[in-house]
C-alpha cells in the first residue's frame, strides 16, 4: 500500500520505518521537500521510502498518518487537504499547549478536541484518531510489552476505521483495539495525555500502556 507520513519528527521516523519494513511504500512530508530528517530517514529506509513536501506526501499516499505537533496540526493539513480528499488520515496528534510550559497542558479538551476540529476543518477528509496515548516504539510494536494493552479508535465512518483497524493489526500487531464511536470521543484519549504525563513522571519510563480489564462472565 502507498502510505503517506506527515511529519519528520521520532513518531514520523518510528512509523514510517516501521511500515516500510511491513512491504509498504511510504513518503515522508514536510514543510520542505529536502527536509534534512526526512532524506537521512529515506537514505537509511531504502528503496520503498521517499521523501516530499506535505502536499507531495499527501498526493502519494492512499493511507496518511499525522504525525506533526498537535498546534501546527491544521496548518499542515492545509497544505496537504487536496491530496488527502477522500482519504483515511490517522491522526495520532496530542493537543499539547507549547506557549504554557511544564507540565503540558492541552489547548483544547472536555466539550471539544483537536481531532473534531480537524475533521470540521476538513470534511473531505476521513480522521482516524489513534495511537495518540501511546508511547511511538509501542505503537509499531506492542508486543514489546509484557501483556497485551489498548489501543482506541475514534472517527466517524466505520470503512475507514476498518483500514486502521487493519493496519493496527496486519503491520503492527495490536490486539485489543477499542472502537470508541464517531470522532467526538476523541476528547477522552486526547485528555488521557496529562494522565500518560504524569505516568511518564512516575516511573521515569515512558514505554508502558493501558490495559482494560473487565469483569469475568
Ligand atoms: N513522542 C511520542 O512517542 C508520541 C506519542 C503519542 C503521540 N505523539 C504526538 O505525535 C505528534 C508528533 O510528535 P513528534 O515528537 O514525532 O514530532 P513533533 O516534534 O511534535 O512534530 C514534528 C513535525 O511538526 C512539523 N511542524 C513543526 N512546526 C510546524 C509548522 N509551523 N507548520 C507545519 N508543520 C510544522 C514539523 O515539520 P517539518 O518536518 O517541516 O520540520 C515536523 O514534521 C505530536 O502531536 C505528539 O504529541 C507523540
Amino acid at each position: 500500500m502507498k502510505i503517506a507520513v506527515l511529519g519528520t519528527g521520532m513518531v514520523g521516523e518510528t512509523i514510517a520505518s516501521a511500515l516500510v519494513a511491513k512491504g509498504h511504500d511510504v513518503r515522508m512530508g514536510s514543510r520542505s521537500a529536502t527536509n534534512e530528517k526526512a532524506v537521512a530517514w529515506a537514505q537509511k529506509a531504502g528503496a520503498r521510502a521517499s521523501t516530499g513536501t506535505f502536499a507531495d506526501a499527501a498526493a502519494f499516499g492512499e493511507l496518511a498518518f499525522l504525525c506533526t505537533k498537535g498546534d501546527v496540526a491544521q496548518v499542515a493539513l492545509e497544505s496537504a487537504a487536496a491530496g488527502l480528499a477522500g482519504k483515511v488520515v490517522v491522526d495520532v496528534t496530542n493537543p499539547i499547549d507549547a506557549g504554557k510550559g511544564r507540565p503540558p497542558q492541552l489547548f483544547v479538551c472536555n466539550d471539544d478536541s483537536l481531532g473534531e476540529r480537524l475533521q470540521k476543518a476538513f470534511p473531505a477528509l476521513k480522521i482516524v484518531k489513534s495511537l495518540n496515548t501511546i508511547n511511538c516504539n509501542i505503537m509499531v510494536n506492542p508486543g514489546m510489552l509484557a501483556e497485551d494493552t489498548a489501543v482506541f479508535l475514534s472517527g466517524n465512518d466505520d470503512g475507514a476505521k476498518a483500514v486502521v483497524r487493519r493496519v493496527l493489526t496486519e503491520d503492527f500487531g495490536w490486539k485489543q483495539i477499542f472502537d470508541l464511536g464517531d470522532i467526538t470521543t476523541a476528547r477522552g484519549p486526547e485528555m488521557m495525555l496529562p494522565m500518560w504525563l504524569r505516568m511518564w513522571g512516575a516511573l521515569k519510563d515512558g514505554e508502558f500502556n493501558w490495559r482494560l480489564v473487565r469483569k469475568s462472565k
